[in-house]
């Protein structure tokens, strides 16, 4: 036998009928964002390696040890992309999008790609859904994006998730706040794991998403963000709890969350999911002022979020939510010999063309095996074509659900099929 392969370590295969759960998932979110007046985007599945070493930072364990980055053939770096945003600033500075007091809304469903060591509901090519609004400063459109991401899970009918919020500041208040971690950190620098410890000359402020217990332990006690928030970002983190707060989305704050990108300003959140075990963040998004102007564009202010779509599924899983099924149950037309399945194919191709759905058996199987199979599809309702009923000219349609069964003239089965 030749030889098999199978998908990548840390990729996987959607089949059916577990596809039908991503399309509800996906077609839930798009329902919910464009009720938020969002519009779809796509962009390339790979982009030049610096923009997101640019974007998302150098120093983020995303850019500098998951990327899948390759050389072109015309020797150009690349990488797949490991999230959406960079890609849609770039997007956004590279098609001129900015406007004076316009908002530029747009939605996405993506894969995204890290060199991670895959494990339960962490993968080498995962999948979000999320959000990117270009424009507004104010904490209106924080407390509305955030809205939207509660939004989505509300209507899949996740429950047990809890919303944790932090605000990071901005250049400049960052300063004195990294000042003070920076000395803080220095008093148990050789405690800290050797990542760490250069994370303290890169970016102390990535020592709080190290996974290690002991360098959590001692950053427990380091100095947070919140407290070092200028005026202005005080002001805007106060009016975004109190919006929250007034449309009764409940949240934590969360002094420690700095999300493992580099490019948030002010607002910073994840969705936590106790049931996902150490992979417990189901989505996460924040503020990104200044990522517009660092990619080439004009200054601009964003915010946004991206959702892990394997690990919605989980969060549904886990709370036995039922998603619902494929509601066009259809047709099986079954045909007796060859020149009756020759006119089952034609029939079934006028039921589709009334926008029903049909099928035909494709295996000269006899009668008991077709209504097996009819019974397999689910379908709704077998129309049996043999010599019989090409003499006539009148098919038999059978009601799988009630057994009853008419005869109906060929030429009127799908205007039949259609007012049933
Ligand atoms: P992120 O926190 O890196 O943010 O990813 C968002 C979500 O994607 C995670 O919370 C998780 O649910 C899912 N995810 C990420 N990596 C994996 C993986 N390896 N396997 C399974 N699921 C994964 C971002 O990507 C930002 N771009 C979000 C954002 C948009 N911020 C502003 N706008």
């Amino acid at each position: 036998m030749a030889k098999s392969y199978q998908a990548p370590r840390g990729t996987q295969d959607i089949l059916p009928p577990v596809s039908d759960r991503w399309h509800h998932l996906e077609s839930t979110f798009r329902k919910v964002c464009e009720r938020y007046g969002y519009q779809e985007v796509r962009t390339p599945v790979f982009e030049e390696s610096g923009l997101f070493a640019r974007g998302i930072g150098d120093a983020t364990d995303i850019v500098s040890k998951e990327m899948y980055v390759f050389e072109d053939r015309g020797g150009r770096s690349m990488a797949l992309r490991p999230e959406g945003t960079a890609g849609i600033v770039r997007a956004f500075v590279e098609h001129k999008l900015a406007g004076e007091k316009s908002a530029w809304k747009v939605f996405y469903f993506m894969s995204i790609f890290r060199y991670e060591r895959p494990q339960a509901g962490r993968y080498r090519q995962a999948h979000q859904v999320g959000v990117e609004c270009f424009g507004p400063t104010g904490p209106d459109a924080d407390a509305e994006v955030i809205a939207l991401n509660m939004a989505w899970y509300r209507e899949l009918g996740i429950r047990g998730h809890e919303l944790r919020l932090n605000s990071l500041g901005c250049p400049v208040c960052r300063p004195s706040h990294r000042q003070a971690l920076s000395e803080a950190l220095s008093e148990v620098r050789g405690d800290l794991c050797p990542t760490c410890q250069g994370r303290m000359e890169t970016n102390p402020l990535r020592v709080f998403d190290c996974k290690s217990a002991e360098c959590q332990a001692l950053v427990a006690s380091a100095p947070s963000t919140v407290d070092y928030l200028c005026a202005e970002c005080q002001s805007h983190f106060a009016r975004l709890r109190d919006l929250l707060e007034a449309m009764e989305l409940p949240y934590e704050l969360a002094p420690r969350l700095v999300r493992g990108l580099d490019y948030y300003t002010r607002t910073a959140w994840e969705v936590k999911y106790s049931g996902l075990g150490a992979q417990d963040a189901l989505c996460g998004g924040g503020r990104y002022d200044g990522l517009v102007e660092e990619l080439g564009g004009p200054a601009t202010p964003g915010i946004g979020f991206a959702a892990g779509i394997e690990r919605a599924l989980y969060a549904l899983e886990q709370g036995g939510i039922e998603i619902p099924g494929r509601s066009a149950r259809g047709t099986l037309v079954i045909g007796l010999d060859e020149e009756s399945r020759r006119r089952a194919l034609l029939l079934a191709e006028s039921i589709r063309g009334h926008g029903l759905r049909a099928e035909t058996d494709y295996f000269d199987r006899g009668l008991k095996a077709q209504m097996k199979q009819a019974d397999r599809l689910g379908a709704r309702w077998a129309v049996i074509l043999g010599e019989d009923e090409l003499k006539t000219g009148r098919a038999v349609v059978r009601d799988l659900e009630s057994g009853d069964q008419s005869e109906v003239p060929i030429d009127d089965v799908p205007g039949w099929l259609d007012r049933a």
